[in-house]
């Protein structure tokens, strides 16, 4: 795959609106040339200043990564409650895509709660015997599709963490996509936990980075833990700039995004095609194919070579042979094709890839 002939596509991460020079161009068009470095108008302090505001907690952090805010997090949260074990649901980011840098660099344990498969319940973490500094949750589920639970499941699961005396933190990776399905303000939402990590380059389609919101003793601790890691990086203002514009631009996008989700996965339903969750709660959602990834990838290649046009970015075997599955996130990329003209380039994808 060429990624100069990508001239369309679904992929909201696809490199149409990343390239250096066209990131460049969107913040020097939003930089004042005597915006100062340090202080209360320096780039990262707005930042940070925006998103305690709007998560509604007494401060924010900035980290290079969600993997060190998150890894912080945990360890604090056992250093409090004196509990080495976190827990989460089996798909988490923690256990599946970092090394296990909780266990390697911060000596906690993960104790998996429910399934794989489905979202975590009241039920599954009734099934956690060993008490917990930390309960993690992952809103939405972003592995099986992105689901979301109800408010009220929600609230019980969080209860079920106050009870027993341990904190509660949230893998906001995609809280800005969530919020729509709550239709609540975000400091609500975040409300429910005791730690929020937000990504600033996912939804909100920035350079790279993430945030980290608590109250003022907690953030303060994780300011050490970040100096010790080597994540303090003072003139990390570039990647504070494009989140700036996000939280502008795209931000108040979410529910239209949402929307046009919901319309492409209807598009595709009636086209015989499954997607999970059926509707989406979130801008995001799985499309399972009948193909396998082999053929899926060399269909989706034909398509980029022939038309220009990115149907996805990778795709995964499901358990049963000869089927696959990707992720499709609706963002600014994907609101250039209409539903129809998505079930069209599946249906497309699809008969290419049958053997
Ligand atoms: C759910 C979730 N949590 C955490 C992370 C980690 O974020 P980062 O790439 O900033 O380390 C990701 C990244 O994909 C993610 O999807």
């Amino acid at each position: 795959m060429a990624e100069q002939d990508i001239r369309r596509s679904l992929v909201a991460h696809a490199h149409l609106r990343r390239r250096p020079h066209i990131m460049l161009r969107r913040m020097l068009d939003r930089v004042a040339p005597d915006t100062p470095l340090v202080g209360a108008d320096a780039p990262m302090t707005q930042l940070e200043t925006r998103l305690a505001e709007l998560l509604g907690e007494p401060r924010a952090l900035f980290f290079p990564t969600g993997t060190m805010a998150q890894q912080v997090a945990l360890r604090i949260h056992a250093e409090r409650t004196g509990r080495l074990t976190f827990t989460a649901h089996p798909t988490n980011h923690l256990d599946m895509w970092e090394q296990r840098g909780y266990a390697a660099v911060h000596g906690l344990r993960y104790q998996p709660a429910g399934d794989a498969e489905r979202p975590l319940t009241l039920d599954d973490l009734r099934q956690v015997a060993e008490p917990v500094s930390t309960l993690l949750i992952e809103l939405p589920q972003r592995e099986i599709g992105g689901p979301l639970p109800s408010w009220d499941d929600l609230n019980a699961q969080v209860q079920w963490a106050r009870d027993r005396g341990a904190a509660v933190h949230l893998d906001g990776a995609r809280l800005w996509e969530s919020q729509p399905f709550y239709d609540r303000p975000h400091a609500e939402i975040a409300a429910l936990f005791d730690t929020v990590y937000v990504s600033l380059y996912k939804g909100l389609e920035g350079v790279r980075g993430a945030v980290l919101v608590g109250d003022a003793d907690t953030i303060g601790h994780a300011e050490v833990w970040r100096k010790r890691l080597g994540g303090e990086i003072p003139d990390a203002w570039p990647l504070a700039v494009a989140a700036l514009i996000g939280l502008e631009d795209v931000l108040p996008r979410m529910a239209a995004f949402r929307d046009h989700a919901v319309a492409i996965a209807g598009a595709l339903v009636a086209n015989g095609v499954t997607v999970v969750p059926a509707p989406p709660q979130t801008p995001m959602f799985h499309v399972l194919l009948p193909v396998d990834v082999a053929a899926a990838t060399r269909a989706r290649d034909e398509l980029i070579a022939e038309r220009g046009v990115q149907v996805f970015s990778h795709a995964s075997p499901e358990s049963v042979p000869g089927r696959c599955r990707f992720e499709l996130t609706v963002g600014e990329n994907a609101m250039d094709f209409t539903p129809a003209e998505v079930a069209e380039l599946i249906d497309e994808l699809t008969r290419r890839a049958l053997p």
